[in-house]
């Protein structure tokens, strides 16, 4: 199976490089090089390559699917609707991880986008690991709920904003409280976390996991290298 894979990778590597050759040859002084694209880096993330591009890469370079841009020098990721810095990159394990930009400074704030897990069900590009959920909700009266920790910023004196956090089921809500917003967290083995500790917790994002397989590509057949 796996040099299968990797005879099909060659073969397909094979063509790309003639193709790049044929197509591009008068730019090897650009970006390309002959048989594949250079990686590119933005900020702390060194190494974006395929399936990874970035905007600025030349066309065929990585998968527009996966696709990133980079701004002052943080590597974002624009996602169902939503906006993530990249803190890390595993090529080895396919794991991205991501921070919604609004809590990527620890400071006192709603996410830039709610994600829940029926979002991240709907697209195939990422499945979420090793995260759990943190939710937003609002609450027109004072709960004592060791889960539900009240967020200072954002709480008024007749209503308050708290954070559960391992919480995605809306139907557990309990009492006066309406759902605002949903974020996925990194999972820890901690029972209800202080409201310092979400913080913290969100600020470290949560993993997205894509695919390990071969696929067709504008280039052909195109194999990511199982770890
Ligand atoms: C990004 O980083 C490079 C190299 O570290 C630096 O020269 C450049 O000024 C930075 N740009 C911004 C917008 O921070
Ligand atoms: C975090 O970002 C917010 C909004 O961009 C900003 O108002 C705040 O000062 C920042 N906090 C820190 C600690 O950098
Ligand atoms: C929470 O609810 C109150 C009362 O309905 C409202 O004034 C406030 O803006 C809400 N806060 C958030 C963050 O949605
Ligand atoms: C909230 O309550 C405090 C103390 O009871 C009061 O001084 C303040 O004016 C109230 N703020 C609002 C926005 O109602």
């Amino acid at each position: 199976m796996l040099e299968n894979r990797n005879m099909r990778r060659q073969i397909s590597t094979g063509l790309f490089s003639l193709l790049i050759f044929l197509f591009t040859s008068e730019e090897v002084q650009g970006r390309y090089i002959v048989g594949g694209c250079y990686t590119s880096s933005c900020g702390d993330i060194k190494s974006i390559k395929y399936p990874f591009r970035l905007k600025t890469d030349p066309v065929g370079c990585g998968d527009p699917e996966y696709e990133l841009s980079c701004e002052n020098n943080k590597t974002i990721l624009e996602f169902l609707s939503g906006k993530y810095y990249v803190n890390q990159i595993s090529y080895d394990e396919h794991i991205i991880r991501v921070v919604d930009v609004n809590l990527a400074n620890g400071s006192c704030s709603l996410p830039y986008k709610s994600l829940s897990l029926g979002d991240l069900m709907g697209d195939s590009r990422y499945t979420m690991v090793f995260s759990t959920f943190t939710s937003f909700v609002n609450c027109s009266s004072e709960i004592s709920n060791q889960a539900y920790r009240r967020v200072p910023c954002l709480s008024g004196n007749e209503s308050g904003v708290y954070v559960i956090y391992d919480n995605y089921i809306i139907s557990d809500l309990r009492g006066p409280c309406s759902f605002i917003s949903r974020v996925p967290t990194i999972s820890q083995a901690v029972l209800f976390p202080s409201y310092q500790s979400i913080l913290k917790l969100m600020q470290s994002g949560f993993d997205l996991q894509w695919p390990a397989g071969c696929w067709y590509t504008s280039y052909g057949y195109e194999c990511y290298e199982p770890g």
